[in-house]
């Protein structure tokens, strides 16, 4: 976040702390429970969101150095990420051209991929560049058997894949207003630390609105982090359909007895960022959470991915003490606290209590979530 956007951020949060109030929506909402539990919302979200259009799939440093390699599974179509000799960025379709095995698993480093089932090997770049008994094949020719690449781009340190093969998007375009607040992170400096996927009984929006309020603050978390922070205070700014929610620290008052051009604002803050429709940016203290948020095999199934990102390596015991504590505290939070009442949310979903449910005033990054949801889809058709 530049600067000069810290210090309208920290105006606004303190005028909030003054006046006991939050950023609000312009009216209540009224949200279908059926975007939540409709097998048929679900395989038109599947086509628009997690098909056509460019997800986030990690880090710069997911991939530190050319011939490193990645597989990504979470949207359900298999890619592999790569990066090439030259540095660059690639995607293919993880899937082999002879029978369709996959050609590489995990991640790790490699000059080219070896498909497991009959030897067929590829380069760094897709290309098939042999095959076991090629005399049997040589009808086809080998240049029109690589890998099937799909649309990459490596932006401001964050790496994009669109899983269907075709041009490559406009990611300026796609950020639209956050393309110059992202580059302002610097993300391309930060060192993965660790990644842990999980899968829970609740459809992938819900766990996308575990971060859209401060409102259940003091409730849900009276025993964590209550304490910590403000309850029910937030600023909201949209970003066409991307948007940012920061929630004050306790410590934000601090602020008042410095002069503005000091300021720093992350120290005091939790700020979110949601890329639109399933990615989350975190950004809490120096460390920043990825969560990568994707529909599991039912409506009442999300799978997703936290990585935690460190701004220097952990490259001591101290250190990797201190990213650990910090993440088993997000981890408790979520794992103990939200998700279950989450999952609980999904199965009264699909009782007789309501045909809607509602977000306050108070709620408007919900509000603006779900308003984008709805006429992203009604759009699609
Ligand atoms: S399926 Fe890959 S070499 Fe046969
Ligand atoms: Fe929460």
């Amino acid at each position: 976040m530049q600067h000069a956007e810290q210090i309208n951020v920290a105006k606004r949060l303190l005028q909030l702390v003054e006046t006991t109030s939050t950023e609000l929506a312009d009216a209540a909402y009224s949200q279908s429970v059926d975007e939540y539990t409709s097998s048929e919302v679900a395989a038109r979200e599947q086509q628009v969101f997690f098909r056509e259009q460019p997800l986030c799939v990690g880090l710069s440093h997911d991939l530190p150095a050319p011939g490193t390699y990645q597989t990504h599974d979470l949207s359900g179509v298999p890619i592999l990420l790569v990066r090439d000799l030259t540095g660059a960025f690639k995607a293919f379709l993880n899937v082999c051209r002879h029978r369709g095995a996959q050609v590489a698993t995990g991640c790790g480093e490699a000059r080219g991929f070896t498909c497991p089932y009959h030897a067929w090997v590829y380069g760094l770049n897709g290309a098939l560049l042999s095959r076991p008994d090629e005399a049997s094949f040589a009808a086809l020719a080998r240049e029109d058997f690589g890998l099937t690449a799909l649309p990459a781009s490596e932006r401001h340190g964050m790496l994009w894949v669109c899983p269907t093969p075709g041009p490559v998007f406009d990611l300026e375009q796609w950020l639209g207003p956050l393309d110059s607040e992202l580059s302002g992170y610097k993300l391309e400096g930060f060192h993965h630390y660790t990644s842990r996927d999980l899968t829970r009984r609740m459809n992938w929006k819900l766990v996308v609105d575990t971060f859209l309020e401060s409102y259940h603050f003091a409730v849900l978390h009276r025993d964590s982090i209550a304490s910590i922070f403000y309850q029910n205070l937030a600023t909201f700014d949209a970003y066409s359909q991307h948007f940012r929610l920061v929630s004050p620290r306790k410590s934000v008052t601090q602020l008042s007895q410095k002069i503005e051009t000091e300021w720093q604002l992350l120290p005091h803050v939790v700020a979110i960022y949601v890329l639109f429709p399933g990615t989350v940016i975190v950004w809490q203290g120096e460390q920043i959470e990825l969560w990568q948020i994707y529909p599991g095999s039912t409506p009442d199934e999300a799978r997703f991915r936290v990585s935690l990102y460190t701004p220097t390596p952990a490259d001591s015991e101290k250190a990797r003490r201190h990213w650990d504590r910090n993440l088993e505290l997000v981890l408790h939070v979520v794992e103990n606290e939200d998700f279950p009442v989450g999952e609980r949310i999904q199965q009264g979903f699909h009782c007789a209590a309501q045909t809607h449910t509602v977000f306050g005033r108070n709620e408007p990054a919900l509000t603006h979530y779900h308003r984008e949801i709805t006429a992203t889809l009604a759009r699609a058709g």
